[in-house]
């Protein structure tokens, strides 16, 4: 062997090694962290692009899992009408938007007692109820709720419609939707 080829097998060898060493990592750098990666230190926390890792034992094995995100409760409290809008007794259907995104509809009575909102899905199949009478009916089966509580009147439904909270102030009637 030459001294330029001797030379080039000793390059060769000597990278190899570095790699068996390294596990095909660049000298210096940090191992990747990504869930189920192997880690050293337990209780040991590190975040990365915005993802909490912790190190813990799993199966006798130190690894790198993500922090459970906690979801945020996110509330809305929307001005869905006039108050001189909905007389005593009535009820209207309005679109309230919804933290996830979107809307959802909202059966809004006045009552003797305040304001009633409930969910317009009927709890049997979730088809919009409408107001018939002194009801509020789903045209699909035929199921009836009270428009004052939501309560079921006539089935298939066996549960009661979906009650927001709704106040009254300052001229204008508030619905409250939240994300749990
Ligand atoms: S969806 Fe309303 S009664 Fe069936």
């Amino acid at each position: 062997m030459d001294k330029s080829s001797r030379r080039a097998f000793l390059s060769a060898t000597a990278a190899s090694l570095a790699w068996m060493f390294t596990g095909g990592q660049a000298s210096g750098a940090a191992p990747a962290i990504r869930a189920g990666a192997p880690c050293k230190m337990k209780g040991r926390k590190r975040t990365v692009d915005g993802v909490t890792f912790v190190c813990r034992t799993v199966k006798g094995k130190l690894i790198w899992r993500r922090t459970p995100v906690t979801a945020q409760v996110q509330v809305f409290t929307v001005r869905v009408l006039e108050s001189a809008a909905l007389e005593l007794g009535g009820s209207k259907v309005v679109d309230v938007p919804v933290p996830s995104g979107g809307t959802t509809g909202v059966v809004v009575t006045r009552t003797d007692t305040g304001i009633t909102a409930l969910r317009v899905n009927c709890t049997h199949a979730g088809f919009p109820v409408a107001r018939v009478g002194n009801v509020l009916e789903c045209e699909l089966h035929g199921s009836r709720f009270e428009p004052t509580t939501g309560a079921v009147l006539n089935g298939p439904a066996v549960s009661p419609l979906f009650r927001y909270e709704a106040t009254e102030s300052n001229g204008g009637i508030y619905v409250t939707v939240s994300n749990n």
